[in-house]
């Protein structure tokens, strides 16, 4: 069995387990503190069922969590992910899954924004639990919606979901923030994650960082540390962003699809067409 050496890829499937099927129950915990994140899987669903899609493009695909459940559904998915560790575990997660669903899925690795695809093929793009603020560049960001853009049939849609910023700690913190206890899928052993925060820079990134305490069989703990950038990004740059890149009709969900966006929203979850 492969076992990421990155510490954002080895415990990530700990952190956001499938709520149907947890390799360790206790590791739904993380709803209390991610609990939109129950809802997510279920909207992209019903929505690729709404619009009547066939071929879906996951941006930043990650380990799978998303594009798995998409290709159990019928879709044909191709996912796109920079990380050759998160791939290596949505690789190893499919080779569990029935042959059908494996023929269903591509897997790129790749830059997002340096995609090589033919013309306007996908029916709907996803990138979801805040995969596009984590394009931590703005040049990037735009490259990626133009991408998008054009990759994109006729009539096809690009589904975001980013939190909102004006719900978020912009100013930082220093002292590490335990996150509940959860088990390493790998090991077995119990960790928390705490974490820190930096000041939002004037390019409007902020990093994210902090360790896992893994705690040993023989008693002792092991610290892996971890840092990730996102790049913030309010709704009104969003929106204009969206605009730029050619997408003429834009939506915004505070809920995903259950309700108008407002500021109060911890998430934007944004339909652009
Ligand atoms: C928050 S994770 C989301 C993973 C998955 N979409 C999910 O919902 O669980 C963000 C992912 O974006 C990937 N990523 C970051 N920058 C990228 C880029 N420029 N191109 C492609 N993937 C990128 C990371 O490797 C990571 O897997």
């Amino acid at each position: 069995m492969l076992i990421p050496t990155d510490p954002v890829s080895r415990y990530y499937d700990s952190e956001y387990p499938d709520p149907n099927h947890p390799v360790y129950p206790e590791n739904t915990n993380c709803f209390k503190e991610y609990s939109l994140l129950q809802q997510d899987i279920p909207s992209y669903l019903t929505y690729a069922e709404q619009v009547q899609a066939h071929h879906i493009l996951e941006l930043c695909c990650g380990s799978g969590r998303v594009a798995i459940p998409l290709a159990h559904a019928g879709y044909t998915v191709t996912g796109v992910d920079l990380s050759q560790q998160m791939l290596s575990v949505f690789k190893q997660k499919l080779s569990a899954q029935p042959a059908p669903v494996q023929q269903r899925i591509t897997l790129i690795h790749g830059d997002a924004g340096k995609l090589d695809t033919e013309q306007a093929q996908y029916d709907l793009i996803i990138l979801a639990f805040n995969s596009f603020v984590f394009l931590e560049e703005e040049t990037i960001q735009r490259a990626v919606l133009q991408k998008a853009r054009t990759s994109l049939k006729p009539g096809g849609t690009l589904l975001l979901d980013n939190l909102n910023p004006a719900q978020l700690n912009l100013n930082g913190w220093t002292t590490p923030k335990p996150h509940l206890e959860r088990r390493c899928i790998y090991s077995g052993n119990r960790y928390i994650r705490s974490s820190c925060a930096t000041p939002m820079n004037a390019q409007q990134q902020q990093t994210l960082y902090g360790y896992y305490t893994e705690y040993l069989a023989d008693g002792s703990t092991q610290q892996s540390d971890y840092q990730l950038t996102w790049r913030i990004l309010f709704y009104e740059q969003l929106q204009s962003m969206l605009k730029e890149a050619g997408f003429s009709k834009q939506t915004a969900y505070g809920y995903y699809f259950d309700k108008p966006f407002s500021e109060e929203d911890r998430h934007i979850f944004m339909v652009a067409k």
